[in-house]
């Protein structure tokens, strides 16, 4: 009995060596791809962009989804590790995935943050993503345009309340800072009134924490916002609300509707991912707007900087800005790759998100 366990075991020890070394026998390189959650649905669409481009250009590829928990998706990274990977695609759910970084460099194989910048390390080299800056100066644009704040008076001021991402996530910061680019002229000058907290800057930490949304959690953005129309904002008639993405825009909107205040008159809401459910808000006049950043385009290049970084070979990304000055993981700045975003509206999401082919126009009722 013993004898035969212990023959079980060399079977399945020798059994996952060759599948460790699967990926370099077979002349294929194995790149793991860690994608943070599913609950935002571009996730999905990365993982599966970034697996077709990997094997398109002929590589071995696999997809984890981490839930929106860094023990989860660290785990996720040593097994693509002790798999062979010989390199590493992360988008990471908080600044936990250092070590796992660390493991990767100590092993050899290197990584790309994807679409968030890893902070706090200096054990990778390479960053790729949207201009996310512009992601929010496009949402606060958005607002301007739709409010009329330049002929707002102070004597007939427009409401707005704030909305931030995930405050362990890098782009949380880039998106907020981006749209109060455009609204803090408008807040200074007394014709735009923000209603509960007031930051005008991500650097006012105390306040972007409160206004800030863990894990980018929808359900935790609805009870916030539940708590404004009963709290701060019950004596005020809102005008705008910037939420930063799509998932958070529905639930705020939906708490927004549970007051009939806004049932006929849902404020200004802005968004981001381009997601389906996003789009029939807009095309239902719901929202006013979403930021497309198309997964495919980054997906694609993000395996094209791979593929130069395996092959030894110079990047040259095509339709990416390279920018080596900006990225600071706080223990070095990255190279960074940077694609451009989309705004979209009521105006032109047919031609944005359907006729490039992104959904089907069935899709939308
Ligand atoms: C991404 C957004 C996304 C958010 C929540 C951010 O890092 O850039 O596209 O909406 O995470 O998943």
């Amino acid at each position: 009995m013993k004898k035969l366990t212990v023959l079980c075991l060399i079977l399945l020890l020798a059994g996952s060596m060759v599948f460790a070394q699967g990926a370099q026998e077979g002349g294929k390189k194995f790149i793991g791809l860690a994608m943070p959650e599913t609950h935002v649905e571009r996730w999905q669409m990365d993982g599966a962009a970034l697996q077709a481009a990997a094997i398109e250009l002929g590589y071995e590829a696999e997809v984890a989804y981490g839930d929106a928990d860094q023990t989860k998706q660290n785990a996720q990274i040593s097994d693509f590790i002790t798999k062979g990977a010989d390199l590493l695609i992360i988008g990471s759910v908080n600044e936990g995935v250092l070590s796992a970084v660390a493991d990767a460099r100590r092993d050899g194989v290197e990584v790309i943050a994807y679409d968030r910048l890893i902070t706090g390390s200096d054990q990778y080299d390479y960053y790729i993503t949207f201009d996310n800056f512009k992601v929010g100066q496009f949402q606060g644009g958005a607002i301007v345009k739709a409010l009329q704040l330049d002929k707002a008076t102070t004597a007939n001021p427009k409401y707005i309340t704030l909305f931030a991402g995930s405050p362990t996530d890098n782009n949380a910061f880039f998106f907020f800072d981006g749209a109060m680019s455009e609204l803090r002229p408008f807040v200074e000058k007394g014709v735009l009134k923000i209603v509960g907290p007031a930051p005008l800057s991500s650097k006012d930490t105390a306040n972007f924490t409160r206004i800030a949304t863990e894990n980018w959690r929808a359900d935790l953005a609805k009870q916030r916002m539940e708590n404004l129309l009963n709290g701060d904002a019950k004596n005020y008639k809102l005008d705008a609300v910037l939420a930063p993405n799509d998932t958070l825009a529905r639930a705020i909107i939906e708490a927004l509707l549970t007051d009939a205040k806004y049932i006929n008159a849902i404020p200004v809401v802005t968004g981001q991912d381009g997601e389906l459910a996003s789009i029939q808000f807009i095309k239902d006049g719901k929202q006013a707007m979403t930021v497309f950043k198309d997964t495919r385009d980054l997906a694609k290049a993000a395996i094209k900087l791979a593929d130069a970084i395996l092959k030894g070979e110079a990047p040259v990304i095509a339709g990416a800005r390279l920018d080596t000055e900006t990225y600071d993981t706080g223990k070095k700045v990255v190279k960074s790759y940077l694609l451009e975003p989309v705004n979209v509206t009521k105006d032109n999401y047919v031609q944005v998100m359907i006729d490039s082919g992104y959904y089907k126009a069935d899709q939308i009722r």
